[in-house]
């Protein structure tokens, strides 16, 4: 998905900021939807402010990656938000989102007093969301903690010197992030996870199967070629035997076609992505 240049007043972050726009696209949609799984009252201000989506590409393999794109960032909203709202309803007050993005879930759920909420990314990023949401005099209804760091390189500190206690249990979110990164950087962040972990956090984030169909058939489709170029795949492992070695149980897993069959949508493929939450053992 491509967005038209920056607004004047508000600088957009590139390259792989844009696929945060690109999130916010999919759930302003979903929240204009009469049936729709969530509401995010945000969703549209940062896509109005990134400059909205770019005139519809051709039909064919960019029309099915949009349905694609669209089906699994709505499902996965969908899985995460009640997977967070359960956490905190478990008595889970410290919560960790990195690669936060445009997400708006210290906005727009409702938190249990003492909540924290810290919301790791790039500083650019960290940047626009909160011009955006300053223009809508936006409150957050949990304590929420920014911290800028790059998440392929040391974010620990960073994230430690902000005020996680690492004693205490964390409910973490890695929504969206490790496709971007490669195999060494993605195990990495997760072995760093799971270090600031005491037993009980829980740990939750999207996966897919060995399947590379749809892939390739984005390095295939000239509009796409340059989102494919941010893809670097992720683990090299599938993280459901990933989990397990590294002191993790995973506790649920959910296809994206069984949660889009459940809620009534469709589901378009190839089918090869879920979601997943893991507790530390
Ligand atoms: C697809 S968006 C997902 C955002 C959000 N989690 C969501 O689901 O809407 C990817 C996010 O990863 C962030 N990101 C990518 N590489 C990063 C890095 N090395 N350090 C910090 N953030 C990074 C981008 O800035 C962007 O916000």
């Amino acid at each position: 998905m491509t967005f038209r240049a920056a607004s004047d007043q508000i600088e957009v972050p590139a390259g792989v900021g844009l696929t945060a726009v690109g999130m916010a696209w999919v759930r302003a949609r979903e929240s204009a939807r009469r049936d729709r799984l969530f509401d995010d009252p945000y969703a549209e201000a940062f896509v109005e402010a990134a400059g909205g989506p770019a005139a519809a590409g051709p039909a064919g393999a960019f029309a099915r990656f949009i349905d694609v794109v669209d089906s699994h960032g709505v499902q996965r909203t969908r899985f995460f938000d009640d997977y967070l709202t359960r956490a905190a309803d478990d008595g889970q007050r410290q919560l960790v989102l990195l690669a936060a993005g445009l997400d708006t879930r210290a906005y727009r759920l409702s938190w249990p007093a003492g909540t924290r909420l810290f919301e790791v990314d790039l500083p650019e990023m960290l940047t626009f969301k909160q011009a955006v949401l300053d223009t809508r005099h936006a409150t957050a209804r949990a304590e929420r903690v920014t911290v800028p760091a790059d998440l392929a390189g040391d974010w620990a500190t960073a994230l430690t010197r902000a005020g996680l206690r690492p004693r205490e249990r964390t409910t973490w979110l890695v929504e969206g992030l490790l496709p971007y990164l490669d195999a060494d950087q993605a195990g990495r962040l997760l072995t760093t996870v799971g270090e600031l972990s005491a037993p009980g956090s829980l740990l939750g984030f999207e996966y897919q199967s060995a399947d590379t169909r749809l892939l390739d058939e984005l390095r295939a489709t000239p509009e796409l070629a340059e989102f494919a170029t941010l893809l670097k795949g992720g683990l090299d492992e599938p993280a459901l035997t990933w989990l397990p070695r590294h002191g993790w149980q995973v506790l649920r897993a959910r296809l994206r076609a069984e949660l889009a069959t459940e809620s009534g949508r469709l589901a378009p493929g190839p089918l090869v992505d879920g979601f997943l939450v893991a507790i530390r053992r």
